[in-house]
């Protein structure tokens, strides 16, 4: 089922990723989501869940918007339309997704952001609005409207005193409507209004562009961690016609010379700057549980990823650099330990077969180990 069907990645990302919208029908063949609206229903009780009602009309306020987890009462009480009910994040909770989200590694996986589904009732939706990322629309099950523009808008103007940022003013030039199994892809920045026809569930599978700014903190961190203090503050040409409490602007302009001339000196931190920020993840060691692992361990079993691992890695002439929740591990680069990390890389279930042509390498055996004790893999029991 998880295959798509007829597309050209090629001819995607020349003529519209990242330039506009583009609606793919039938992209997937005889498509049923694997989760009904009763399941996420559930899962939107859960704890750790992100969750969220978007109530249209009917609560406190227009557009109310209510947090969960939830409970069996608050679903019980809702409107019987005009209310979306959206779960982010739906890739952790539920592996029978990653397949889906395997289908879109024609982008980079340190791309996607998460999966987040959607169920409205009939007129459900969350207004008029513009996201700040890509976004694949996938209609899986049910039908919806949706209404959007061409082109991109920057700093739209919102209805004030909402919680949701909903467009005051959306004037749409486009108008479809998807039925299970289509998809709708939208560039950043376009103005968009998804409204279910049918009760149904939406699919959005979301991109991330990291900012200068989480690029420049990861930087300063890879900075301090070298102990980087060799470039410091000088003045041999002290101005002395100023007020004493002034900061001049020459001063302004010798600070920024400084931190420039930092970013140069240092540049090899830009690799690991980048990888770990890029690899970034909630998961951590659960530190009371502070049992060593061995390669019997290893091999006792399957492992899994963490479903919030994040798994990268970088090549250069001499090393391969893992990246994986924030952290590093450099490997030799050898063209056997390379095609293995690959192969890591690509699946989420590690077989017996895998680890063990991974531990044949000593540098593998450890960078396994690492993750293991990091909580990067987990056991897998079938
Ligand atoms: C939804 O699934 O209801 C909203 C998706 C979106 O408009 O981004
Ligand atoms: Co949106």
């Amino acid at each position: 089922m998880w295959q798509l069907q007829g597309f050209d990645s090629t001819e995607f990302v020349s003529q519209y990723w990242q330039k506009k919208p583009c609606v793919l029908r039938n992209i997937f063949d005889h498509f049923e989501s694997p989760i009904s609206a009763e399941e996420l229903a559930g899962l939107a009780c859960e704890d750790d869940v992100h969750s969220r009602l978007v109530i249209e009309k009917d609560g406190t306020q227009p557009w109310q918007v209510r947090h969960g987890p939830f409970d069996e009462q608050d679903f019980l009480n809702l409107p019987e339309s005009h209310y979306s009910l959206l779960v982010s994040e739906c890739e952790k909770w539920l592996p029978e997704l990653t397949g889906l989200l395997d289908q879109f590694r024609f982008i980079p996986d340190w791309r996607i952001d998460d999966l987040m589904i959607s169920y409205a009732p009939a007129q459900g939706s969350v207004g008029p609005h513009v996201d700040e990322y890509d976004v694949f629309l996938l209609q899986a099950q049910g039908q919806r409207r949706w209404l959007y523009n061409d082109s991109r808008i920057k700093n739209p103007k919102l209805i004030p005193d909402l919680e949701l940022a909903i467009l005051e003013q959306f004037d749409p030039d486009q108008d479809t409507v998807l039925n299970a199994g289509d998809m709708l892809y939208l560039p950043p920045d376009i103005a968009h209004h998804g409204i279910a026809l049918q009760p149904g569930l939406t699919y959005s599978i979301g991109f991330r562009t990291p900012s200068a700014v989480t690029v420049l903190e990861s930087f300063s961190m890879e900075i301090e961690r070298i102990g980087f203090s060799s470039i410091k503050y000088e003045d041999p040409d002290l101005e002395l016609e100023r007020h004493h409490s002034e900061i001049t602007a020459t001063e302004i302009d010798k600070f920024s010379t400084l931190a420039t001339e930092v970013l140069r000196q240092s540049s090899s931190l830009w690799q690991d700057a980048v990888g770990k920020m890029l690899s970034d993840s909630p998961v951590v060691r659960d530190e009371s549980d502070h049992q060593p692992f061995y390669v019997s361990d290893l091999r006792a079993c399957n492992w899994i990823r963490h479903p919030e691992t994040r798994l990268l890695f970088h090549q250069n002439n001499d090393n391969i650099s893992v990246y994986y929740n924030g952290r590093s591990h450099s490997l030799p680069n050898q063209p056997e330990i390379l095609e293995l990390i690959r192969n890591l890389c690509d699946k989420h279930e590690w077989s017996l077969d895998l680890i063990n042509q991974c531990i044949a390498i000593e540098a593998l055996e450890k960078l396994l180990l690492e993750l293991a004790c990091n909580d990067a893999i987990i056991p897998f029991e079938e």
